[in-house]
């Protein structure tokens, strides 16, 4: 960032379902708020998933990019499916996301053995 000059800021919002009317972002920790202009496009994914043989990575190809990049996966240290069920729960429990148990089973696998330290 260089002092003085204009600077583009962007992000992602997403909600429960209900719609997002408006955005408001602050650039001096709170004290201002100005409204963000909201599009509709996503950025393009550049990201893809490792590729597997397990049903779980289609399931994650559907599932887990639908509010943010991959590269949420990619940047994890090797874990195993243990910790990505937890993560995947957190993703439907604290975030909403539409997954159901049994692909949230596969998807855990998938990232336990492709991504993790779980046996091949
Ligand atoms: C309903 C939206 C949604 C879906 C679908 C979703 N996530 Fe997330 N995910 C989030 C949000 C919100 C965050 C936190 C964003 C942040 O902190 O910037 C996040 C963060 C993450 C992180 C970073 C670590 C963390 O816990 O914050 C990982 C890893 C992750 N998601 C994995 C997944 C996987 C795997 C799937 C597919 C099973 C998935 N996500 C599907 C909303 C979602």
């Amino acid at each position: 960032m260089t002092a003085g000059k204009p600077m583009r800021v962007r992000g992602i919002a997403f909600d429960g379902g209900e719609g997002i009317r408006d955005v408001q972002f602050s650039t001096d920790g709170g004290q201002t708020w100005q409204a963000a202009k909201l599009g509709t496009e996503l950025p393009q994914e550049t990201s893809q998933l490792k590729a597997s043989t397990r049903a779980g990575h289609q399931a994650a190809s559907a599932w887990c990019v639908m509010c943010h990049s991959v590269d949420y996966i990619n940047s994890q240290p090797p874990m195993p499916s243990a910790f990505w069920h937890a993560e995947v729960t957190k993703m439907v429990k604290v975030y909403g996301a539409p997954i159901p148990e049994d692909q949230v089973k596969l998807i855990s696998e998938y990232l336990g053995t492709t991504y993790g330290t779980d046996q091949k």
